[in-house]
């Protein structure tokens, strides 16, 4: 709740986007709790950042256990911030408890998860991990022309009391805890959700190109109007994508009309699109089919489609699936296993280290909404089984990690 200070919106939500004053302001009050508990924090360039806390083997790469501090515009109390303040708990109880442990312990909070300022998301985790590059992702301009670069900067100023450290590293795991967003833990009465994959996920930006002109004057036969391009390419895609049994999710979140003006036939638009399903090669199959499906209905417009992100489905190791469901036993919480149908960071340290999801329930499962919320009981059982875990990972004989 003291995080949900920043950003705050009259609705109970919050608003923090990502590289924003708020998120600094977050990130400022993240660092001092964590000094409070003698944790070293750190920052690397592309906005990613650190509380680390030291284990008994300095040359041990750390376990990492996050999440992401931002939100959507219409975010809640809990998405993201849930998972950074979780491991925050966890290692307070592992310092208050005084529990040895071999390798350092990092509290991390990724830069820009959503997407929603700076599309697409899970930038400082793709980048952390080397599935993208700095040089594309620092380009990326939010609607106001302001690039992550000058997003940064802004970063080094706001931040500059937390030293930088080198982007990446060796990781000897990972986990990432966070609310269900969707109603199946709380519909079942079961606190803890062992997170079995995550589904795929596709973006793109389309863009239709039209020619402005003015309203009343000019004629049918002469008009490049881009919103009627648009609205016909975003009904085509919802009619090709409709599943009847409602797997394939396909949305259509913004949609920008330029000039936006009641009198000027549209001259341009741009939309975004965020497709999802859990397998793969269908998951692919659809996404090639955008384009021409664009195509077919762009009229006298030019439309380009830009791909994104191309994320694919994955699964979680069984190893530490397992060892979430014997630890939360131990402790006499009851879970559930269940896949992920929201997009998480934890999807790009699965490949550079052995990562692994534990869910909470949220309130019906409503999020990305200033609605959300969740029990205190709940976030409480999720970040024990975390602590728990975290410790056993912490105490494991090093890994050959660069291999
Ligand atoms: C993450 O917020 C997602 O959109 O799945
Ligand atoms: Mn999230
Ligand atoms: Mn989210």
């Amino acid at each position: 709740m003291a995080m949900a200070r920043f950003g705050a919106t009259a609705a109970g939500g919050v608003n923090r986007q990502a590289l924003s004053a708020e998120d600094f302001v977050a990130q400022a009050e993240l660092v001092r709790w964590g000094e409070a508990l003698g944790l070293a924090a750190s920052r690397d360039r592309i906005g990613n950042l650190f509380l680390r806390l030291p284990g008994t083997d300095p040359d041990a790469a750390p376990v990492l256990s996050g999440s992401h501090l931002d939100s959507q515009p219409t975010g809640g109390r809990f998405d993201g911030v849930y998972g950074v303040l979780a491991a925050f708990e966890a290692v307070q109880a592992i310092i208050e408890r005084g529990v040895a442990h071999r390798h350092p312990i990092e509290v991390v909070a990724w830069m820009n998860e959503e997407g929603s300022r700076f599309a697409p998301g899970m930038m400082g985790s793709a980048v952390f991990a080397g599935a993208r590059t700095e040089e594309e992702t620092v380009s990326v301009r939010d609607a106001a022309g302001v690039s992550v670069a000058d997003a940064l900067a802004q970063c080094d100023i706001a931040m500059a009391q937390v030293p930088l450290r080198a982007l990446g590293g060796p990781v000897h795991a990972y986990v990432e805890a966070h609310i269900e967003q969707g109603p199946v833990l709380e519909r079942e009465g079961i606190p803890v959700g062992v997170v079995s994959g995550i589904q795929g996920k596709h973006t793109f930006r389309v863009e239709v190109l039209g020619e402005p002109s003015h309203a009343g004057t000019s004629e049918r036969r002469e008009r490049k109007d881009a919103l009627i391009a648009a609205t016909a390419m975003v009904q085509a895609l919802a009619a090709e994508f409709h599943d009847a049994e409602d797997i394939t999710k396909f949305t259509v979140g913004r949609f920008e009309v330029f000039p936006n003006a009641p009198s000027v036939v549209a001259g341009k638009v741009v939309f975004s699109i965020d497709l999802r399903h859990p397998r793969s090669d269908r998951l692919r199959a659809m996404s090639a089919r955008i384009e021409p499906i664009c195509r077919a209905v762009q009229g006298p417009c030019e439309v380009v489609v830009t791909r994104l992100s191309a994320a694919d489905s994955l699964e979680f190791p069984t190893a530490l699936r397992d060892r979430i469901r014997s630890i939360a036993g131990r402790l006499d919480i009851p879970s559930l296993d269940l896949p992920s149908a929201a997009g998480h960071d934890a999807r790009y340290l699965h490949p550079i280290a052995p990562s692994a999801m534990i869910f909470v329930p949220c309130h019906l499962g409503i999020t990305h909404n200033e609605a959300e919320s969740a029990e205190p009981g709940d976030l409480a059982a999720g970040a024990r089984v975390l602590a728990d875990l975290l410790v056993e990972l912490a105490n494991e004989p090093a890994r050959k990690e660069s291999e």
